[in-house]
């Protein structure tokens, strides 16, 4: 092909009754044991395509280097698997099937990762949903979608050129159903710190966030 598009970033809305169908798992989901924070909780689950089918790969560790994670860089992290139920869900694999589709891994058989994640939040104290500040996560795509934000002040949806700029080229609020979908190489991104909006009440927040 003589002229070839290079992917750089992406934002869509799905149905609402998608957020509707994952959110309940939610509400199930183990702490993270490698963040002692009381306000993260989080599964891990990994896909690949295969003769136009989705399969679901065996449960691995998941390791990140220490040059793109600077907080838990090099550490093997042995996260909690992901509900069977959930992922065999109409709004699941809607959601999988739209990554893999604007990101090509169903074609190229990448391989996508997914974290299914929650960081609660209290009024007075802020919860870092990337602790790691502005980074890239080391793949060739993220995509981040949000299902549940409630009483949430902050948790902006940022993205940057490098890791030092000092404003980003986008930042938004991720309402629920809403999927964006970044170049991992070519950019970095972070989620700004939250709190919660309601005094004596917690905030939540909870995303997928998909690699390739
Ligand atoms: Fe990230």
């Amino acid at each position: 092909m003589r002229f070839e598009n290079k992917f750089l970033l992406e934002a869509f809305q799905v149905p609402s009754e998608v957020s509707t169908g994952v959110s309940p798992y939610f509400d199930l989901l183990p702490p993270d044991k490698y963040i002692n924070s009381g306000h993260r909780f989080r599964t891990y689950a990994r896909f690949q395509s295969e003769d136009k089918e989705i399969i679901r790969l065996p449960h691995s560790k998941f390791i990140q280097s220490a040059d793109i994670n600077r907080v838990l860089g090099g550490v093997e992290r042995d996260f909690s698997e992901m509900s069977r139920e959930m992922i065999e869900t109409e709004e699941f694999q809607h959601l999988l099937k739209s990554f893999m589709e604007r990101t090509g891994a169903i074609d190229d058989h990448s391989v996508v990762d997914v974290h299914q994640i929650r960081v609660t939040c209290d009024h007075d104290s802020t919860s870092a949903p990337a602790p790691e500040g502005i980074h890239q996560d080391g793949f060739n795509y993220v995509g981040i979608f949000c299902v549940r934000r409630e009483n949430i002040s902050g948790g902006y949806t940022q993205i940057y050129s490098s890791p030092v700029d000092q404003h980003p080229h986008m930042n938004t609020v991720l309402e629920e159903n809403q999927f964006v979908i970044l170049n991992d190489k070519r950019f970095f991104h972070h989620i700004s710190e939250t709190l919660s909006s309601i005094e004596g009440k917690k905030g939540v927040r909870d995303v997928f966030v998909f690699t390739a």
